[in-house]
């Protein structure tokens, strides 16, 4: 983990937020590099998701709702983690990651704690575990007291639920059918940690899927199976990294009956990437029910009147970011030298390729060089210009932020035409004619 730490501060993937001030924890900003990957993903995601797929449509819903919303979908009585305190020195813990374990069933957890000692000071001063909410508040106009408290979404499927009349309407849409969205949810988690992969301001990447409550075994398998291929296919996760894990019924959030994790190998061991669970009509009937509204569906060919039963599929940006960035990160012994390389799809790379004039300050190269940049820069975009040291030095930087190709003009390229073209995996260079690059970049 701390090499991926460093690798992410020292070129630019992510940084602490607020830095300067000494950070805040849970909070973290995506650097040139980084936020150049999350794009990335999330364009891929919403390709496969929802461009793909005639039956899914996209929103993009607020962050702050009428906090109705969050409790008819028992996020304000049972958004909870069980937490402990220390009498001694007033630190606080999860009680099921002391306890080392998944389950947050609060008589479980008192047994499993009873002779553990505070982390932080070392003493045996525990309380009993007890639960905690996670939601932030905040207040919506001038005046700051209970009527005007809204919470920052837990969750972003919320207000795809209250929008799902709506996009039904307007979109004519039959079952089966979904709504994805992207964007913020927020968590006072208890203990952030690991660098991304637990905070307090996330990314999701969510899509509910509406159909009727007799498909659910399928569907369920249809999008446990769409999160799979999208890691290992979309993103060239290697299996090998991946694992599934099925919740346990103590494990489960308070509306799912059943619930698959993909577990990622990430720096600190298998831990969850992307969730897929049956929500089944929970958060429907309730909102059917708070909100007084009728979310029933009626099918004209069966004449048939119900809640649709929903399956979700889950997952945060940052969590895949880190998955990314994980998998792809190689340490490699070269002749006695270490090379770091960062093994990404090209695709997702921040830069495509880097050009290069072999000598900074031969004018007749660097002008060469400029013209092949020009060509690359109009057809991809994301190309980079280095001409920093020496070449040596040049290939290993890229390597470390997983560029794929690096083109080098030289004095050859004045008589010919032609170019290095050096790979970031294999490290062979080859000689290839410049009008023969952007087929061999694409
Ligand atoms: N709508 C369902 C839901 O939010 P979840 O398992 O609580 O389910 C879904 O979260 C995904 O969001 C997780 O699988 C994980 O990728 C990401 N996630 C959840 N909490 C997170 C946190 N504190 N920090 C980073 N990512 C988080």
């Amino acid at each position: 983990m701390e090499d991926i730490v460093s690798l992410c501060k020292r070129r630019g993937f992510v940084f602490q937020a607020s830095e300067i001030y000494g950070g805040l924890a849970g909070f973290w900003d995506y650097g040139p590099l980084g936020v150049e990957i999350v794009n990335r993903i999330k364009a891929e995601w919403w390709k496969a998701m929802v461009s793909e797929n005639d039956n899914i449509y996209g929103v993009d819903g607020a962050i702050i709702q009428n906090p109705k919303l969050w409790e008819a979908s028992g996020h304000v009585a049972g958004f909870t983690d069980p937490l402990v305190d220390c009498k001694n020195c007033g630190a606080r813990h999860r009680a099921d990651h002391l306890a080392g374990t998944d389950s947050t069933d609060l008589a479980e957890l008192k047994v499993l704690l009873k002779d553990k000692v505070c982390p932080t000071c070392g003493k045996k001063s525990l309380t009993e575990p007890r639960t905690y909410n996670m939601m932030m508040k905040t207040w919506v106009g001038p005046i700051e007291d209970d009527s005007s408290v809204a919470y920052l979404r837990p969750e972003t499927a919320g207000s795809i639920f209250t929008n799902y009349e709506n996009v039904r309407e307007t979109m004519r849409a039959k079952l089966p059918f979904g709504v994805a969205q992207i964007g913020k949810a927020f968590r006072n988690e208890i203990s952030p940690r690991d660098f991304i992969f637990r905070v307090r301001e996330l990314e999701q990447m969510e899509m509910q899927y509406f159909i009727h409550p007799e498909n659910q075994d399928q569907a369920y398998e249809e999008w446990r199976e769409f999160a799979w291929k999208f890691l290992t296919e979309r993103l060239g996760i290697d299996k090998q990294n991946l694992q599934w894990h099925e919740h346990a019924e103590n494990e489960r959030a308070h509306y799912a009956a059943a619930a698959h994790d993909i577990y990622f190998n990430f720096p600190q061991g298998f831990k969850e990437l992307w969730g897929t669970h049956n929500r089944t009509d929970y958060d429907l009937s309730n909102h059917q029910r708070v909100s007084g509204k009728d979310l029933q569906y009626f099918d004209d060919a069966t004449r048939e009147r119900f809640l649709p039963y929903v399956i979700e599929s889950s997952v945060g940006v940052g969590r895949m970011f880190l998955a990314v960035m994980t998998d792809a990160y190689h340490e490699e012994d070269i002749n006695g030298d270490k090379r770091v390389v960062l093994k990404l799809k090209p695709e997702l790379a921040p830069y495509r390729v880097a050009v290069s004039p072999l000598l900074k300050n031969k004018p007749e190269l660097a002008q060469k060089a400029q013209e092949v940049y020009n060509i690359l820069k109009n057809k991809f975009g994301n190309v980079v210009w280095d001409d920093n040291g020496n070449i040596g030095k040049r290939y290993r930087r890229q390597d470390e932020i997983g560029t794929p190709y690096c083109v080098v003009i030289d004095f050859d390229t004045l008589e010919d035409d032609t170019v290095t073209i050096r790979n970031r995996d294999t490290t062979k260079q080859e000689r290839i004619k410049i009008t023969d690059l952007e087929a061999k970049l694409c």
